[in-house]
């Protein structure tokens, strides 16, 4: 079990109970130009699938870690979020986030959600590096991720075809040393956390004076 809250935010595994909203914003039009490289709508099975893994992802050690995204007041599912491809031998992985309920956006759940991921990353995990892909048009996330100090490394020049054009894809990283300069991490947000994912940061935390900085 992870549970981590950051600011108005909380982020838990996800419940079968998720599936209508997952449903419903991973069918979003909107929500698929922003968020997903094929734009192909789940079927209800895809879905529920998806969701099985997900959930299955806070027992097992898989190499993506899923996350329902919550208001912390009221316990209200808002969006999902993941940590992809969580590699420990280059100690890097992937980071997504998904507000899919549009009258949560512009009010600090995206930034307290991506907080929430990079401390559990950085300072849970001790990971070294974190990536985020932003398509060029996407305004909110690209201001998103800037403000939490990612650097802009990569330019996919006409990667996706979007609207009816080519659109370039942005890559962005942000180191653990960074990240930690300029942010309190830990006083940032509450983890609560066991299981497998508890031991990987347990065993990661002992081993964390002989690895790289
Ligand atoms: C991108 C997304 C996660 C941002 O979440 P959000 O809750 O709307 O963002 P926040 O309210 O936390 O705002 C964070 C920053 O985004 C920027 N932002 C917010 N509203 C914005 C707007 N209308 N236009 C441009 N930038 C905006 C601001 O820089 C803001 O910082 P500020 O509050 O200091 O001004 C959300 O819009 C979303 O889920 N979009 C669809 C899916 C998606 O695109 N995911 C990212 C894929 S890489």
């Amino acid at each position: 079990m992870i549970e981590i809250v950051s600011g108005a935010v909380k982020l838990r595994q996800h419940q079968i109970g998720d599936l209508e909203d997952i449903h419903l914003w991973e069918n979003d039009p909107e929500l698929l130009v922003l968020n997903s490289e094929t734009e192909a709508p789940w079927s209800r099975d895809e879905t529920s699938e998806h969701l099985v893994r997900w959930i299955s992802s806070h027992e097992r050690r898989l190499n993506s870690l899923y996350f329902a995204v919550c208001s912390e007041s009221d316990d209200k599912l808002i969006g999902f979020a993941a940590l992809a491809l969580i590699d420990p031998i280059h100690d890097r992985c992937r980071v997504a986030v998904t507000i899919g309920d549009r009258s949560y956006w512009g009010k600090g759940y995206g930034f307290h959600t991506l907080f929430g991921l990079l401390v559990f990353a950085f300072s849970y995990l001790r990971l070294h590096r974190v990536v985020a892909e932003v398509y060029d048009f996407n305004e909110r996330a690209l201001a998103l991720v800037k403000k939490l100090g990612f650097e802009q490394e990569g330019q996919m020049r006409e990667n996706v075809w979007k609207r009816g054009r080519w659109s370039d894809e942005l890559v962005f990283g942000l180191l653990r040393r960074e990240f930690e300069a300029r942010t309190r991490p830990l006083a940032g947000a509450r983890v609560s956390l066991d299981g497998v994912w508890g031991e990987m940061a347990h065993d990661r935390a002992l081993d964390a004076n002989s690895r790289k900085a």
